[in-house]
């Protein structure tokens, strides 16, 4: 029996031949369908769904085979087609094949080699569909290894993926613009038991209402004003393998409740469509905006939240783990300096300090971006800081973060300039100390638990080999 089970239309005006292609196919595992002429089949193909349509070419009455042909290809261009017809007219079965009919079957043909045939046109279909996918996704080379980092922060995130990948639930991903939250939902998918199956992103704020629908579920021939041909939806091509909704909180209102139905039950019907599909289809969504709020603010329904927030994946912005940028500022260094033919860049410690006191509000596409511009624009092998100066926020001579005595006319982040501030400093007084925690807690009139709770806050680790000595003792708070 087949792994996946097809949908065939047999279409023939001699009922023998009918029968046992049904019998035949259906032992196979496929769900057969049949039609004792042309028009009857171009009355099946306009209104359901085919993986594949088999036609004898010589029928009585008006149409003939060869006008089957040229409907599938009109009005369902994913159906595959196999024309059936007796060894003399052959060459009238070359021609169907010029058409577009996918392979010949000469009468009386082998129920083995049918079987076979329809088989290997099945695999072609699915092939095609995954050469498609494969060219969007070698834009952007998928694996685990793209997450680069070792803060607290994002090992949490690390071990969510893998322990994520292995079920097939709901993942919501949220997070600030730029932290990664769409190499994470990929991560999901490559490692998951999915991996060979596609993994299909679709950008739910990118088009109005009709189109993303159309875009999702697929739509049959002239049920709406364009849809000249049958459509499959990103939901069936997805079928076996993870669809990522990303923006998921842009998704218009009557997308939302059909979401909120396939997520309940993962059947629907193209529009204009009589027959329910079912999929195997696992969700990884993922948003920048605060779903709760939108919920409170009747933008977003309850229950679709709900049904998404399953395994929640919170993005830490990166200023929150500054720790990484070292590291990230070496990977992207790495894979642009690859492109560009500059190997073995480095970066002067001051020009590496004025990017982690940056503040980073694109998250690590800013930095990334940085990068690029940097690697590209360096005439030499050493960045200094004077390649990043003029992208970053201007560092003060001694190389502290400049702080503004008044608000410029776009305003301020206050909590991001004080929390800069405050790393700065507690990485100051801890090189200032050796690395000794008591004593860089008695420059800053901190106790040693108020300073130990902040430098897990900026994920701050004393440098190597320095690190206090015995665990300091607790002073009074
Ligand atoms: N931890 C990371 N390690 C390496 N590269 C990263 C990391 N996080 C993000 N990036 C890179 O930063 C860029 C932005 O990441 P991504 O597109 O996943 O962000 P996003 O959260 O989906 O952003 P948006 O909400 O704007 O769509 C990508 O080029 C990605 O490769
Ligand atoms: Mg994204």
């Amino acid at each position: 029996m087949v792994t996946v089970p097809a949908r065939i239309l047999v279409v023939d005006d001699e009922r023998g031949m009918r029968e046992i292609l049904s019998t035949v196919l259906g032992r196979d595992g496929h769900s057969v369908a049949t039609a004792a002429d042309a028009q009857e089949a171009l009355q099946c193909i306009g209104s359901d769904i085919f993986d594949v349509v088999i036609t004898d070419l010589k029928m009585p009455g008006r149409l003939g085979g060869m006008e089957v042909v040229r409907a599938v290809k009109d009005i369902a261009p994913d159906t595959v087609v196999l024309v059936l017809t007796a060894y003399a007219t052959l060459e009238v079965g070359i021609e169907a094949v010029k058409l577009g009919a996918y392979d010949v079957l000469t009468k009386p043909f082998n129920n083995d080699h049918v079987v076979l045939t329809v088989r290997k046109a099945l695999d072609a279909k699915r092939l095609t569909v995954e050469n498609l996918l494969l060219k969007r996704e070698l834009k952007g080379q998928a694996s685990f290894e793209n997450l680069v980092g070792t803060s607290e922060v994002m090992q949490k995130v690390f071990t969510l993926i893998r322990r994520v990948a292995e079920t097939s639930s709901t993942v919501l991903i949220c997070g600030e613009s730029g932290t990664g939250k769409e190499l994470v939902a990929r991560a999901i998918h490559y490692n998951s038991p999915r991996r060979d199956r596609p993994f299909v992103t679709v950008n739910c704020g990118a088009m109005p209402e009709p189109l993303l629908e159309s875009e999702l579920f697929g739509h049959m021939r002239g049920s709406f004003t364009g849809a000249v041909a049958n459509k499959e939806g990103l939901f069936e091509v997805a079928d076996g393998g993870t669809l990522f909704l990303d923006e998921v909180a842009e998704a218009p209102s009557g997308i939302q409740v059909k979401l909120l139905r396939v997520l309940q039950e993962p059947e629907f019907r193209r529009i204009g469509g009589t027959r329910t599909i079912k999929v195997d289809v696992r969700i990884v969504a993922a948003t920048n905006k605060d779903l709760t709020q939108a919920v409170a603010q009747g933008l977003f329904r309850e229950d679709l939240y709900y049904r998404l927030n399953v395994i929640p994946i919170t993005m830490p912005p990166l200023r929150s783990h500054p720790g990484d940028i070292p590291l990230l500022v070496q990977h992207f260094l790495t894979v642009f300096g690859q492109k560009a033919n500059k190997p073995a860049l480095t970066v002067a410690p001051a020009a590496l300090r004025a990017l982690q006191q940056h503040e980073w509000r694109g998250n690590v596409r800013e930095l990334e971006n940085v990068l690029e511009r940097v690697v590209a624009l360096v005439p030499g092998p050493d960045i200094t800081l004077d390649d990043v100066a003029q992208w970053v926020q201007a560092p003060s001579p001694n190389g502290e973060a400049k702080v503004p005595t008044d608000i410029p006319p776009e305003g301020l982040d206050l909590e991001c300039l004080i929390d800069g501030i405050e790393r700065n400093l507690l990485v100051r007084a801890l090189e200032r100390s050796g690395g000794v925690k008591k004593e860089a807690a008695r420059l800053l009139k901190l106790n040693t638990r108020s300073l130990r709770y902040r430098l897990d806050k900026y994920d701050i680790k004393p440098a190597d080999g320095s690190d206090s000595g015995p665990e300091e003792d607790e002073e009074g708070d």
